[in-house]
């Protein structure tokens, strides 16, 4: 099994270039099904998620050109197939965006229903009810999705969402780019990456209107041409080095963001003492002195963001006194906390809320991640305990973050990468 070796203690220096947003990619890859031209996708990250997604359209008939590490262009016009490679799909949770750009492009979708991180019950209820509201049937059977638009295409339909859903927005925003007459979605996700989404279909000839408020509004369109998209820097991302400055110590410059989108997070580590400085697209991350304990609560954007719950975590465990993290979006996202705890971080989870009492320091311990995020937090752990901590099941952080451990070792950090040679295809279990 590859494995990551930390040997911790070491501040962090220097600079660090931020990659593009692994989940507006997620949802481009998928939505390019329904355009009629070429796709030329930018600053796509370079992470197993984004690759196992060109695999399954590419399965599909899609013609993928790598025009440099970052640049895709992605030409679906020979596509006429609908039966996807069912055990990609499984593995992946992106893939349910498939049902909503097939049921665009074709009037109908077969997927299996999305894998995905294990923080308690995922559901795609909400998705399903923006599909069937658009005239789709749509029978959930033996672990497989399958929907049809009555009369071969979606007809616009008001849809209220009764949860903030970053997936059913994303998704129902797909559906009904090609589906005719207009689509309202009420109580709508809010995210950077909703608003990039947006922007990439109209960029293609789509008329989407509202994203990053809660109201949207698509006017279905006939056809989607070709164009060039660049996504968006990957908020998450840039917060996970900004914890990671914060928890190690030191200075760094993370450059190639869009500090509006790290408000929440600047705001929490101001409080927990920490120097954050605004740039225009970049932000310095400077810690000296102790870190002060503070409060969480998870929510959708524009609250501080639950991908980013087990990397601030992780950081309070450093924390002089007692902090409340709540978690506001997942069941279930504390997993990782016995993993912490095998390292000596003192943390009680009592239903969705951690307390966190401070301890002087962690000890490297072999530890898990458990999933894409907390396996980043095992690593921010790693970076700060006393001793070698060994981080298994690494997939996950690979999913979703373009070579964490290279950037690491560039900004100090003394990171071993141990691969298995008898490791079979580096494809994880589930997907986030
Ligand atoms: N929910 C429902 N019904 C639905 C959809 C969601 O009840 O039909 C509930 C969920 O159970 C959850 C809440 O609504 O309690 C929010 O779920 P959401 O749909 O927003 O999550 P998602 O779209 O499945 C995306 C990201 C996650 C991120 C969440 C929240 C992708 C591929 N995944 O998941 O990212 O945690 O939004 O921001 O975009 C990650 O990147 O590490 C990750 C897990």
């Amino acid at each position: 099994m590859d494995r990551y070796l930390i040997n911790g203690g070491k501040k962090l220096y220097g600079e660090v270039e931020i990659s593009g947003a692994k989940n507006a990619a997620v949802a481009m890859i998928p939505a390019a099904l329904m355009v009629d031209g070429v796709c030329r996708i930018e600053n796509m990250p370079q992470i197993s998620d984004t690759d196992m997604l060109m695999s399954i359209i590419s399965a599909l008939g899609a013609k993928i050109k790598v025009i440099d590490p970052t640049t895709v262009e992605i030409d679906c016009r020979s596509v006429h197939n609908c039966d996807a490679p069912y055990d990609k799909m499984r593995r992946i949770r992106a893939s349910y965006y498939l049902i909503g750009a097939m049921l665009g492009r074709f009037g109908c979708a077969k997927t299996t229903m999305p894998g995905g991180c294990n923080f308690g019950v995922r559901p795609i209820d909400q998705h399903i009810k923006g599909m069937v509201a658009m005239g789709a049937k749509v029978e959930v059977k033996n672990g497989f999705v399958y929907a049809e638009a009555r009369g071969g295409r979606l007809n616009g339909a008001r849809i209220y969402l009764d949860k903030v859903s970053v997936g059913a927005t994303m998704n129902i925003m797909i559906a009904a780019v090609m589906a005719s007459g207009r689509t309202v979605i009420e109580n709508a996700a809010r995210e950077p990456h909703i608003v990039d989404l947006a922007n990439f279909l109209n960029s293609m000839g789509a008329d989407v209107r509202g994203a990053g408020t809660d109201t949207i509004k698509v006017n279905g369109v006939e056809r989607l041409h070709g164009g060039t998209y660049s996504i968006i820097p990957d908020q998450i991302e840039a917060g996970t080095y900004m914890m990671a400055v914060a928890a190690a110590g030191g200075e760094v410059r993370i450059n190639n963001i869009i500090p509006k989108h790290l408000e929440c997070i600047s705001a929490k580590l101001v409080e927990m003492g920490v120097d954050v400085e605004e740039l225009e697209d970049a932000v310095i991350v400077r810690r000296e002195g102790p870190l002060r304990p503070t409060n969480v609560k998870t929510l959708p954007y524009p609250g501080f963001p639950t991908d980013m719950q087990p990397q601030i975590s992780t950081a309070l465990c450093f924390a002089n006194g007692t902090s409340f993290v709540t978690e506001g979006v997942w069941d279930n996202r504390y997993k990782y906390v016995n993993e912490l705890r095998k390292m000596g971080a003192n943390i009680e989870v009592s239903g969705r809320t951690a307390v966190i009492e401070g301890v002087p320091c962690l000890t490297g311990a072999p530890v898990a991640a458990c999933d894409l995020r907390a396996g980043a937090a095992m690593v921010i752990a790693g970076l700060c305990a006393n001793g070698v901590t060994e981080v298994e099941d690494v997939h996950f952080i690979e999913r979703g973050y373009e070579d964490f451990t290279g950037k690491l070792i560039r900004l100090g950090a003394d990171i071993t990468v141990v691969r298995d040679p008898d490791e079979p295809e580096k494809v994880p279990m589930f997907a986030v």
